[in-house]
């Protein structure tokens, strides 16, 4: 009798962490997030109260509110040291490397950096939350040769992320449509990404590193990769014929679909994604391109009809970002910059409490061998 336990591929169904942060669950639907409901809180509060629910354990009230976002405003400023060095990348390079090369050059600035107390690592992921939207957006524009913007102080969070990046100020539904999309990003249990996070941070490593790690895990197009190919593929269909006849050729082929199916959710559909298509709906109202939605729906239907499968947050969230004006290369930045606020909450937790990941292997290889 082996001493080894099952061997899981892809650690599939196998609890590899405790955590408060927050719990997918498939029976009952609902994606809890230190004790309250996802889609709700996506509904009702900001991007950035989410975020301090997720950093501090409880809602931020209004004076809270107030401290957190005149802390962020003046991470938002990068330093002159990171953003001299977007026009020296080379423009054949990609918006999640660049995004990966600046997480990492913020280390540089963190007089704290070796500091893995709770207080010390919940500054450091204010400050990458704040850096972030600035990072993704500057190394754009850096690389079109369009001019760097600097935040505008009359602008909210979300609101300065997405004027940061397309060089218009939001209307009030484009800029809460983003936030709600941020809200919905901002966290979803232990995803190879965070997964990638607390591996890293159980060796006592800095946070900045763990992050670097976590943006290289979620560029892979089985994670938040797939936000960008779906919106490829909608421009590549045009029409709802053109959908479906670019779906039957892919399943033909037996090719993935990118934004349908999940790792935990399997064959339901991810609650978020409903919250995203009835967002995508009301812009797509305000912005007279219904055509899209209609594409996106028939999309849905005909892969519940063929596949049994259903969306995930991708599906929805890549045609709204395209009617916000987002530049497709920054769909996945985008959802990393939203997703430090889990990743900095689990790497919290998991120095508060630490245990260095070292799991076993099965070998399969041989034995006996003499050079
Ligand atoms: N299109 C076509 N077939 C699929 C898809 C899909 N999107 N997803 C799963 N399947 C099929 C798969 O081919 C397999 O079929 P069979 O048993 O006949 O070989 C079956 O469903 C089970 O697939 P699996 O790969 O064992 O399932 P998994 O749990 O490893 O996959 C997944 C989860 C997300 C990697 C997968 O559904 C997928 O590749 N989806 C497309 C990429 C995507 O949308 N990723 C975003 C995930 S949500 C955001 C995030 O958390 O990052």
């Amino acid at each position: 009798m082996s001493t080894i336990p099952d061997y899981k591929p892809g650690l599939e169904g196998v609890i590899a962490s405790e955590t408060k942060v927050s719990l997918l669950d498939v029976e009952q639907e609902e994606i809890v997030i230190r004790g309250y409901n996802l889609i709700e809180l996506a509904e009702k509060v900001s991007y950035l109260e989410v975020a301090g629910l997720l950093l501090n354990g409880e809602l931020p009230g209004r004076q809270q509110q107030q401290e957190m976002q005149q802390e962020i405003s003046h991470y938002l400023e990068l330093p002159d040291y990171l953003t001299s060095v977007f026009p020296l990348f080379p423009s054949s390079m990609g918006m999640m490397d660049r995004l990966r090369t600046g997480v990492s050059m913020l280390a540089g600035e963190a007089f704290d950096l070796d500091d893995r107390s709770k207080t010390a690592n919940k500054r450091k992921t204010m400050h990458l939350l704040g850096a972030l939207p600035s990072i993704v957006a500057g190394s754009y524009r850096s690389r079109a040769k369009q001019e760097i913007l600097r935040p505008l102080s009359r602008l909210s969070f979300s609101a300065n992320f997405l004027y940061m990046m397309t060089g218009s100020e939001p209307s009030q539904r484009e800029a809460d449509t983003f936030d709600q999309s941020l809200s919905l990003y901002s966290e979803h249990e232990l995803p190879n990404s965070t997964f990638a996070a607390r591996v890293i941070a159980s060796t006592n490593s800095d946070i900045y590193g763990a992050m670097t790690g976590a943006v290289a895990s979620l560029k892979g197009p089985l994670h938040g990769g797939a936000n960008e190919e779906v919106m490829k593929m909608l421009l590549q269909a045009q029409t709802p014929e053109g959908l479906k006849e670019l779906l039957d050729a892919r399943l033909a082929a037996k090719e993935r679909i990118m934004g349908f199916g999940h790792r935990v959710y399997m064959k339901k559909m991810d609650p978020r994604a409903t919250l995203m298509k009835k967002s995508l709906y009301d812009l797509a109202q305000d912005k007279n391109r219904m055509d899209l939605y209609e594409i996106c729906d028939l999309g849905e239907t005909i892969m519940a009809q063929k596949k049994g499968l259903y969306p995930n947050l991708d599906y929805y969230a890549a045609p709204v970002y395209y009617l916000l004006g987002i530049p497709i290369e920054l769909y996945t930045p985008v959802f990393f910059a939203a997703r430090a606020a889990g990743i900095g909450a689990h790497i919290i937790e998991q120095q508060e409490n630490n245990r260095l990941f070292r799991p076993r292997v099965r070998y399969t290889g041989p034995r006996g061998l003499h050079p």
